[in-house]
């Protein structure tokens, strides 16, 4: 551990500790808020990038949960500055939240970078809050930690507990299918959702807030709370104590964020039955990181990891039993062997001394390695013809019959025309078509939404038929389930090969020898791509053009090209 720093070494001291007139002017706009120099002198800056909005209902109590962070720094002789961050609310927020994981992240580092702050306090939970505000953070590198919003109550409907996104789709299909009423879907619309909080299934949220909270960024625990638990202020104020302390230690993402540090995370995500999601995030959290993560990776670690969390989708409970169970400490525990305990965490200890004393409470949420929900891990990639680069299935989330298929292709060239040809009463399907869906990925979306769980086509829900395979270059909900094969990549909108299928055309899948192949000659695919035209970018100018012209490959992580690489930025001068 580095020797404590002094106040004449903290960053803001060249705002706030000078004697010109720069600082002057600093200090005196400090006065004007009503702050004195008692506040800050010789004392570490606290940003808090706070995620809040009125439009986030998985951050409404962050706003308040600020003030208990606040009341940390000050115990521990810090000073807290609240930075507020674009809040993307993922239900909210149109076309798709991708569109602007990578703006919270350059917003992130530049609030940072720009501001006279020591260290950082990341608020954020609702899906691509978490990997935006950790890969701005590492890009700028000050000691930081991350507070998860934590996930809301269970839902509640005619006493049956309901699960974010998951029972959503579950009764959309029974309503479509003609099997629920109008009332019923009414009352299940002001049951679902009883609590600020993130979705308390195992979807995007709760996955990576467990995988930061593995990767050493968050204190133990943390990331299991639900939102409306007294634990989560008591942690909120924790968290503002131990980021002073971090600072004088200068302990930075850089000394956190290890290779073994980011094999954990994805062994815990395995481990939790974690979203698909998670693998295009953290792959681009570790290349901010400089530490070389693929999706090969996540695939040679499902192989070892079993599925111990038994959380839908892939499971029964909801994380509020999770907590009930033991939390994410207890999962760790029961995978110690499975993991590096020497890695270094936010709290200046390893995972080894986190973990400590930990236990499972509720043996039919959190399975052990000898007993576990699935034998084999949550994520499988998929390599072939049809996916050069690889796509990504969620093999414990499928009917098993699909896992070694051979089907028929109906291929839709964007998301309107699925839409139109899967409400046919004529649609040419049986269950054993494979729906292709292209023009989805991160360009083509644009922003890669979360279309690929495709319906399933009206004429076969009426024959009681709730899955069958579906392709595409979208991403899927982590909420969401299904055979459904995702991320290929390379993408239809620039060429790749998904670009070529054709109704007709057939498709193998072979879960397990991890292999994808389209049943179409190179002759007739060369040919087919001769004829191909590239498809007009969507936006003009604006955010949407810098996206487009920026953006990167799913199996890359979908970062912007000027922000991946690694390298310092200078400081900004002050005068
Ligand atoms: Fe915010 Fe699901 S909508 S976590």
């Amino acid at each position: 551990m580095n020797p404590r720093k002094r106040p004449e070494d903290l960053r803001s001291h060249r705002w706030l500790g000078v004697a010109d007139m720069r600082s002057f002017g600093h200090r005196s706009r400090l006065r004007q808020i009503g702050y004195d120099a008692d506040d800050w002198q010789g004392k570490p800056v606290i940003g808090i990038i706070n995620t809040w909005s009125e439009i986030n209902p998985c951050h409404a109590h962050l706003r308040a949960r600020a003030e208990n962070v606040k009341r940390g720094v000050l115990q521990a002789g810090g000073f807290p500055i609240e930075l507020p961050a674009i809040s993307l609310s993922e239900t909210f927020v149109k076309p798709t939240t991708m569109m602007y994981r990578n703006f919270l992240a350059m917003e992130t580092e530049e609030l940072l970078r720009s501001h006279p702050i020591d260290g950082a306090v990341l608020m954020g939970g609702c899906d691509k809050t978490t990997p935006g505000l950790v890969m701005g953070a590492v890009s700028m590198g000050l000691p930081a930690i991350y507070i998860p919003a934590g996930p809301m109550l269970r839902g509640n409907w005619n006493g049956q507990y309901l699960g974010s996104g998951s029972d959503v789709w579950k009764y959309w299909t029974e309503k479509r299918a003609g099997n629920i009423t109008e009332d019923d879907w009414d009352e299940i619309e002001g049951g679902i959702a009883r609590s600020f909080g993130t979705c308390m299934v195992m979807g995007t949220a709760a996955t990576m807030m467990a995988i930061t909270e593995a990767l050493g960024l968050s204190l133990p625990g943390a990331s299991s709370i639900p939102a409306a638990d007294s634990n989560h202020p008591r942690m909120c104020g924790q968290t503002g104590r131990r980021i002073v302390d971090m600072v004088w230690e200068d302990l930075t993402p850089a000394k956190i964020l290890t290779p073994a540090a980011f094999d954990n995370a994805i062994k815990v995500h395995m481990a939790m039955g974690g979203s698909t999601n998670a693998i295009i995030h953290v792959v681009a959290m570790a290349r901010r990181a400089g530490v070389p993560v693929d999706m090969e990776r996540f695939d040679q670690l499902s192989r070892q990891i079993p599925v111990l969390a038994n959380v839908r989708p892939s499971g029964k409970y909801l994380m509020e039993d999770f907590f009930y169970a033991g939390g994410l400490r207890a999962l760790m525990q029961n995978l110690r062997e499975k993991l590096d305990l020497n890695c270094l965490t936010v709290t200046g200890n390893t995972v080894a001394a986190n973990i400590e004393g930990a236990k499972v409470h509720i043996p039919d949420v959190i399975h052990s390695l000898n007993d576990p929900v699935y034998a084999e891990g949550a994520t499988a990639v998929l390599k072939g013809n049809l996916a050069p680069n690889g796509c990504v299935i969620k093999p414990a989330a499928a009917d098993k019959r699909f896992l070694k298929h051979r089907g028929k292709a109906i291929a839709f060239e964007d998301y309107n025309h699925m839409m139109r040809e899967i409400e046919r009463d004529d649609l040419d399907v049986t269950p054993d078509h494979i729906l292709v869906l292209k023009n989805a990925g991160p360009k083509g979306g644009p922003g890669m939404p979360e279309w690929g769980m495709l319906p399933i086509p009206k004429r076969l829900l009426g024959q009681g038929v709730r899955d069958m395979i579906r392709i595409s270059d979208a991403r899927m909900s982590g909420t969401s389930y299904g055979a459904c094969i995702l991320h290929v990549a390379p993408e239809s909108f620039v060429g790749g090969p998904l670009a070529f299928v054709q109704t007709g055309d057939e498709i193998e899948i072979d879960v397990g020898k991890r292999s994808i192949h389209l049943h179409v000659s190179d002759t007739e695919l060369a040919r087919r791509k001769a004829a191909w035209k590239k498809p007009a970018p969507k936006y003009p100018r604006g955010y949407g053009a810098l996206f487009s012209e920026h953006i990167g490959q799913a199996d890359q992580g979908c970062d912007f090209d000027f922000l991946a690489p690694l390298g310092a930025i200078p400081e900004p001068e002050i005068h």
